[in-house]
Formats: structure tokens, C-alpha cells, sequence
């Protein structure tokens, strides 16, 4: 029989990829995906704890979720329940308390046992927690292969974080840091290419510090491993996310200028631009050395831009702070950025610091936006006129229409068949928006 899968992700991509690998996981015991959590068999939630607001969703979508379990059981029928993620793993004995109609609570470490984990909620009734962080990793035990990739994938190479940053709960949602072998990373690859994948974006908490273990009986840091990916035929396009700025080393600045298909694009979170503040952030560098850094890589890769995460109103920030931030931003020009403000986490250092006053923390938020705007309009508008590879990834909303992403990952929209979707082709861009592009096809057709 036939049953019915409904995943609800929230978080970082490292979430959307264990998703994937969850339904991987499940697919052999009957599950196919469904896009309804109505009338679902198993609806798995996996969640993220980084800010508040990000982890008060959780609880209530779960409200939601109970009538339709409700309502399914009037009809004699079952649905399973999870609550997988990080808010799982930071606050699961609250959700087993809070909300008893949960089946199953598990952590972003043990999802692999989900097979066994259905098993003893189907059995025992619900109340299933396993929140441990097992010592043998769970890419050993995950399924190969599992439902087809898109023309762009996720492959996790590295997860966990030991840099403990004072205001991130990531360290305990996801515990100490861990690279795959890199056999095991390329093998995955091979398959996402056999299955139609054009282009791959590593994953990782802290993907800079990859030390995984190589082919070769050494040690690889991620830009070797970068080396081994590019040789797979057929994989046009590599990314790699989320990168600490200390991690930045000179063989990783030398894969951007050496490796063709490593895209000029690069996410590289700098969260403040005061050292004042960076410092009671743990982060471990200045400001001046993040200049630096992007300096070098500008040297090795002319057109490589960048994208970066802000947090204003950490606790302590003063307004000269705030300032040296804007600075910042204002020097070294973003193509794009996600910013913040500062969400107090439980158990983290910083919760119990001195907190910034919440109008402050609004104001600094929309100043900080409305320059990292100006720079993604600006960005987005020295585009227009010139020519830029297009991977095509899917149907536009219009018809004849297709969508891609260019190489510094803005949409592109242009006229053109289908058939097209899946492959490089250059588009002379002729319009943009503030997350967009749109354009023509170039006489010429295909570029690869
Ligand atoms: N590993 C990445 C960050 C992962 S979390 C890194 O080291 O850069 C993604 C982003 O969420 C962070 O870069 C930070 O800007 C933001 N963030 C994390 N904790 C936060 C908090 N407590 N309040 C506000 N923003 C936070
Ligand atoms: Fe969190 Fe990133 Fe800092 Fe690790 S390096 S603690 S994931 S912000
Ligand atoms: Fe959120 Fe966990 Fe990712 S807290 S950002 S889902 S690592």
C-alpha cells in the first residue's frame, strides 16, 4: 500500500539536504512525497533553532498538524508525526512535554535511524525521543542513490561547528564538527551527475575547515577536495557554503583562480564590522583581516563577488559600531546579503549579556538594509548589456519562458524551449530587478 510522505523544512540548506535523505530513507517502507500535509501518513517537521522566531513556528505549525491527526484518526486512519531538526535536538524533552501527539523527536545526528524509529512509534504509540549524537556517523548508514536529483543539488561534506561563536546555538543543535571521507563525497557526486545534476553546492556548517580524509591517505582540506570534484566529467558548476573568514587559506583562494567550474561567488559571513564587537562574538578576526582576505581573493578571482550575513544589535553594540559595520559594507560592496538582529538563544553566552533595546536594533536593521539593497540593485543592474552563462534550471512562469541562475546565482529569465533546461546557454541580459534577471538568448545558442 501505497503510503503518503509530507516534509515541512525550515533552516539553512544543510536542512534541505537531510530532507531529501530523510525521504530517501523512507521511500523503501512504502512513503511517496506528497505536498500536503493533509490526509498524510508521516509528516516529518525539520526544524531550525537559530533565531527565536525561526524556532516559535515549529510550535505553532504543530497546532495545525494535530487536527489534521485528528481528523485522519475520526476517519480510523493513522498519522505519524516528527519533529526532526535543531529545534528537536535543543528542546526535545519540551516538545515531547508540550505536545504529546507527537510521535517521534529526533536530532539532526540520528535521523538515520528513522526506519527503526517508525517501527517503535508505530509499535509503543509515540513518545519516541533520540536526540544522541551517535559515535558511528550517519552518512555510513544513510541509502545510496534515492530519488533523482534536480539540474542543481546539495551534497553535505562537513557538518558541525566547534568555533562557538557567542551568540550561535549550531555547535549544540549539530554538534562537534565532522568531514566525510572524501571517497564517500565523490562517489555521491558521481551519482547526483548520472542522475542529471549540472551543478553541486557543498554543504556545510563550516565548510572551510573540511580536513576529511583523502583518496590518497592524506588528510584533504576542501580545496583538494574541490580538485577531485572537478574532474567528474560533466559537472559544470561547483559552490561551496557557509565559509568562516579564519578558514580562508591560501590553497582554498588558489582553487578559485585554478578551478574552472568553481563559480565567482562566494557566501563569506563577516557579522559585524566592529572588532570591538567581533570579538565578544568569538570570532576570531578583525575587521581589517576580513578586508584582507577579500582582498586576496579578488587578486585570484578578478570577478568574484561576494555575499555575507550581518547581525546588528549584539549585545554591546554601540552605535560607533553599528557605524563601523556600515563601513564596511560600504567598502567591500556585497552582491547580496542576509542580515539580522540579534536573537538571544538559551544557553548561549551572549543571551545573558546586556541586551541592545529593540528600537535600536529595528533602526540599525533598516539602515543596514537599505545600503546592502542599494548594493544588490547596483549589482544586479552592471549586468545589464552583457553576456552570462545561464544554467537552466526550470519552466518560467509564463509560457516559452525558462529560468536559470547565472554564475553569481541571480535568476535569469528568458525565452526559450524547455528542451533548454538542464544545460549552459549564453543570455544578453536586458532588464533587472532587485532579485532578478531577464533576458534573450544570444544567437549563438548553446554555450556548453
Ligand atoms: N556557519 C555560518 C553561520 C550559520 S547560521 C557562519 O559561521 O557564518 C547563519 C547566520 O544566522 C549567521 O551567519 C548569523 O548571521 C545568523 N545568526 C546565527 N545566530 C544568530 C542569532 N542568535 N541571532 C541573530 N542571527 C543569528
Ligand atoms: Fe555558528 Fe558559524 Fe559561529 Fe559555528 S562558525 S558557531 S555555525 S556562526
Ligand atoms: Fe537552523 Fe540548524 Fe541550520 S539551527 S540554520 S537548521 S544548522
Amino acid at each position: 500500500m501505497q503510503k503518503r510522505l509530507f516534509i515541512k523544512t525550515y533552516g539553512c540548506q544543510m536542512n534541505v539536504y537531510d530532507s531529501a535523505r530523510m525521504a530517501d530513507l523512507v521511500a523503501p517502507l512504502g512513503y511517496a512525497p506528497s505536498d500536503t500535509p493533509a490526509g498524510a501518513d508521516l509528516v516529518i517537521l525539520n526544524t531550525c533553532h537559530i533565531r527565536e522566531k525561526a524556532a516559535e513556528k515549529v510550535f505553532s505549525e504543530l497546532g495545525g498538524i494535530r487536527r489534521l491527526k485528528e481528523a485522519k484518526a475520526k476517519r480510523g486512519e493513522r498519522m505519524l508525526i516528527a519533529v526532526a531538526g535543531c529545534v528537536a535536538q535543543a528542546e526535545g524533552d519540551e516538545i515531547v512535554r508540550r505536545a504529546p501527539f507527537v510521535d517521534m523527536v529526533f536530532g539532526p545526528q540520528a535521523y538515520h535511524r528513522l526506519p527503526e524509529l517508525l517501527a517503535r512509534a508505530a509499535r509503543e504509540g509515540g513518545g519516541v525521543l533520540d536526540t544522541s549524537f551517535p559515535a558511528e556517523p550517519k552518512f555510513d548508514h544513510l541509502p545510496a542513490g534515492g530519488t533523482a536529483p534536480g539540474v542543481t543539488a546539495f551534497l553535505s561534506v562537513q557538518e558541525g561547528c566547534d568555533k562557538f561563536c557567542t551568540f550561535c546555538v549550531v555547535p549544540y543543535t549539530r554538534g562537534a564538527e565532522f568531514s566525510r571521507p572524501a571517497a564517500q563525497v565523490i562517489a555521491e557526486g558521481e551519482r547526483l551527475v548520472a542522475g542529471g545534476a549540472r551543478e553541486i553546492t557543498l554543504l556545510g556548517q563550516n565548510i572551510n575547515a573540511y580536513h576529511g580524509a583523502g583518496t590518497d591517505g592524506r588528510e584533504w582540506g576542501l580545496a583538494d577536495l574541490l580538485r577531485a570534484l572537478a574532474r567528474i566529467p560533466r559537472l559544470d558548476r561547483l559552490r561551496y557554503t557557509t565559509s568562516h573568514p579564519r578558514d580562508m587559506d591560501e590553497p582554498l583562494i588558489a582553487a578559485h583562480r585554478d578551478i574552472e567550474q568553481l563559480m565567482p561567488f562566494l557566501h563569506l559571513p563577516v557579522q559585524s564590522g566592529s572588532d570591538r564587537v567581533l570579538a565578544a562574538m568569538n570570532r576570531r578576526h578583525r575587521a581589517d583581516d576580513y578586508r584582507r582576505t577579500v582582498e586576496r581573493l579578488r587578486r585570484a578571482r578578478a570577478d568574484l563577488a561576494l555575499s555575507s550575513d550581518f547581525i546588528v544589535g549584539f549585545p554591546g553594540e554601540s552605535e560607533l559600531d553599528f557605524r563601523a559595520t556600515l563601513d564596511l559594507v560600504s567598502e567591500i560592496g556585497f552582491a547580496q546579503a542576509f542580515s539580522f538582529k540579534y536573537s538571544a538563544r538559551p544557553g548561549t553566552p551572549a543571551a545573558a549579556e546586556q541586551q541592545v533595546p529593540e528600537a535600536a536594533k529595528g533602526a540599525r536593521l533598516a539602515e543596514l538594509q537599505a545600503l546592502l539593497q542599494r548594493q544588490q540593485r547596483a549589482f544586479n543592474a552592471a549586468a545589464v548589456g552583457t553576456t552570462m552563462p545561464v544554467l537552466f534550471e526550470r519552466p518560467g512562469r509564463h509560457d516559452g519562458q525558462v529560468v536559470g541562475r547565472s554564475p553569481y546565482l541571480q535568476a535569469v529569465h528568458a525565452d526559450a524551449a524547455p528542451a533548454l533546461i538542464g544545460q549552459i546557454a549564453n543570455v544578453r541580459i536586458a532588464a533587472a530587478g532587485a532579485n532578478s534577471l531577464a533576458g534573450a538568448l544570444n544567437e549563438a545558442g548553446a554555450a556548453a
